[in-house]
């Protein structure tokens, strides 16, 4: 006999198991769904019935805009070329959410029909949801025919648009629907995986959602599992989460419906945790803040029951703490709180893995540190001399009262211990910068002071030797130490002292021009002309070009041309004329006109020319033949 205790227990583990288990560290948050709806917006204002459609699937209260989106709808339903299924689905959805007082044409209405063969599932995805919007019923004959029907075309075309569209019809059909469910898994193992990390349907986000939307819908309906394995499911959230910036309504609204869809099934759905803020947590009070929603941000239903988390530094793999619990705050559910202060944590990095009932996640964080100052001492002395110069303490962030004096013999030395406030243990920071302002320039210049070995930072000047950086420009500079590290929360610049400058030369003029001194206007160049032969040789040369043309009618006055043939009838003078005009037009296209106006004038004289031409061969042939 098997106890009936055990089967209870055994059932209740299986259920927990079937739960899903993986995390992802982000989600749709408000800014992204902000953004999303300024798309929604943006679409209802647009002049395009599809976008337009979306757009009111998304906005609330608008039953005040209807007097201007339904005289604006009906007019694009007219002049669009969109199929007549597709725009009528747009039209009737949009009547009846905004709620139109008119009602839809009878024509409309009647080309709105399911009692026909269908030869895409597209087409009967619109006709049927466009159907129910006018709302009426759908016997069970018709769903009996709608699913064979469908069952002919995804034999036919088993494309991702003719099986996603193919699956959001027969989630409507219910129990009949049910042989289009086959398709499901080998649509799914036809997806794209991008780099291990994600996965996609050839076409982008509309395609992948309406293949992934229609497949969750109709697994739904029949009450089946989820379609796809949880490893795929997070996949394809990585692919739909990287989609967020979508600006095609159409798209945001696929990408909402997806995540939706998605999260509403808790056996495959990963749930979101995230450390709230940059991750960088402040030494005063070490509280990390945990999120945990769901992929659009909203609390999980119901809520998870218990979130503790162990915390280890990166470098040393040490615990700082084990399974601590966290508090939910009060003020918002979805937020978790770990309280690091009894830990004492020093400053690092940590990795934060969290526990929320079956889920587990690891997320990075950064505990910042602060720094203090151990001791400052500065002083003048002798640059060739090795005998001990003499010291003052500083106190931070105190400014050393009296004025310090440097000539190019001397040297400065300044050093300094900078310790972690919570360990006090001399400490190594990414930047430390001894920086010297001239007072009256501005201009500075900037030293990296170095740790040396008992871990204190030291900056030794030797005034002679610098003289160049500073561009020999005596005076008096203000002498600043600047500590920087990302891991500090108090990074400062602390102003230690003044001190006068003597060097030995005189500064060079160029030096005088400050460094950030305006440059000159960049002005565009166009490109300098080729170099040219001097005026003589070319026109030398356009002479000799000439030359044939005179010998030309020296030969022709030699020879005794004879023009008394030429017949003075308009087409042999126009002819003539017209072709005189040419030949000059080209001499001025030569000297000064551009190519476009030489066209310009060329086409008139060319038809009147080739008219006169014409004309002229015509009559000499004539006179000819009689
Ligand atoms: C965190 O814990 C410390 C001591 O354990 C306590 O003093 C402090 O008030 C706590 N902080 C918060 C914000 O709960």
């Amino acid at each position: 006999m098997v106890n009936p205790g055990f089967l209870v227990v055994f059932c209740l583990s299986f259920l927990v198991f079937t739960e899903a288990t993986k995390t992802i560290d982000s989600h749709l948050s408000s800014a992204d769904l902000e953004r999303l709806s300024g798309v929604f917006d943006d679409a209802l204002a647009s002049s395009d019935i599809q976008s337009i459609y979306y757009g009111a699937m998304h906005i609330k209260d608008l039953q005040k805009k209807h007097s201007v989106l339904c005289p604006k709808v009906t007019q694009l339903h007219k002049e669009s070329k969109l199929n007549d299924f597709e725009k009528n689905f747009y039209l009737v959805n949009i009547y009846k959410k905004l709620a139109c007082p008119n009602p839809i044409s009878e024509s409309i209405q009647s080309a709105i029909s399911l009692k026909k063969e269908f030869s895409n599932s597209q087409e009967m995805f619109f006709n049927y949801q466009s159907t129910r919007a006018l709302g009426f019923q759908i016997v069970d004959e018709i769903k009996t025919a709608l699913a064979k029907n469908l069952q002919t075309i995804v034999r036919k075309d088993d494309s991702f648009a003719s099986l996603g569209y193919a699956f959001h019809v027969a989630a409507e059909l219910g129990a009949t629907g049910a042989p289009i469910a086959d398709w499901i898994e080998g649509a799914f193992a036809q997806a794209d995986e991008i780099g291990g990390k994600m996965l996609q349907f050839e076409g982008g986000l509309s395609v992948t959602a309406l293949v992934l939307n229609g497949a969750f819908k109709l697994t739904k309906a029949l009450k089946k599992p989820a379609p796809i394995t949880e490893e795929q499911t997070y996949k394809f959230v990585t692919y739909l989460l990287s989609r967020r910036s979508v600006q095609i309504p159409k798209g945001a609204h696929v990408l909402i419906e997806s995540l939706a869809l998605i999260s509403a099934d808790k056996t495959v759905s990963p749930i979101c945790v995230q450390i709230v803020g940059n991750g960088q947590i402040q030494p005063d009070s070490p509280l990390v803040h945990v999120k945990i929603v769901d992929l659009l941000g909203k609390p999980l239903s119901p809520h998870v029951s218990s979130v503790s988390a162990t915390v280890t530094a990166k470098q040393s793999s040490t615990p700082l703490v084990t399974k601590q619990a966290l508090i939910s705050k009060s003020s918002d559910k979805t937020v978790f709180e770990l309280n690091l202060s009894s830990a004492k944590p020093v400053r690092g990095l940590y990795d934060v893995q969290i526990f929320a009932d079956q889920y587990t996640q690891t997320l990075g964080i950064k505990i910042l540190g602060k720094v203090k100052v151990k001791g400052l001492e500065i002083g003048v002395g002798e640059s060739d001399s090795t005998s001990a110069l003499k010291k003052q303490t500083v106190e931070y962030p105190n400014k050393l009262s009296e004025e310090l004096n440097a000539d190019a013999q001397q040297k400065v030395i300044l050093r300094v211990t900078l310790a972690d406030e919570a360990t006090g243990q001399p400490m190594t920071v990414h930047q430390a910068f001894i920086r010297l302002q001239h007072k009256e320039t501005s201009e500075e210049i900037i030293f990296v002071a170095e740790q040396d070995t008992s871990k204190a930072y030291k900056f030794d000047m030797d005034v002679g030797a610098r003289s160049a950086d500073f561009g020999h420009n005596s005076g008096l500079y203000s002498m600043d130490l600047i500590v920087g590290d990302a891991s500090l929360s108090n990074s400062f610049k602390w102003y230690v002292a003044d001190i006068q400058l003597k060097f030995s030369s005189q500064p060079k003029v160029a030096n005088k021009t400050p460094i950030r001194s305006s440059r000159p206007e960049i002005v565009h160049q166009f490109r300098e002309p080729e170099k040219r032969p001097a005026r003589f040789v070319s026109d030398l040369f356009t002479g000799l070009c000439i030359v044939p043309l005179l010998v030309l009618f020296v030969l022709w006055s030699k020879l005794k041309v004879n023009l008394s043939d030429f017949p003075f009838s308009l087409s042999a003078l126009g002819f003539h004329l017209g072709f005189g005009a040419i030949l000059s037009l080209f001499c001025l296209f030569f000297w000064k006109l551009n190519m476009f106006d030489t066209i310009r004038y060329l086409l008139p004289l060319a038809l009147a020319t080739f008219f006169f031409g014409n004309r002229l061969l015509r009559s000499i042939a004539a006179r000819k033949s009689s």
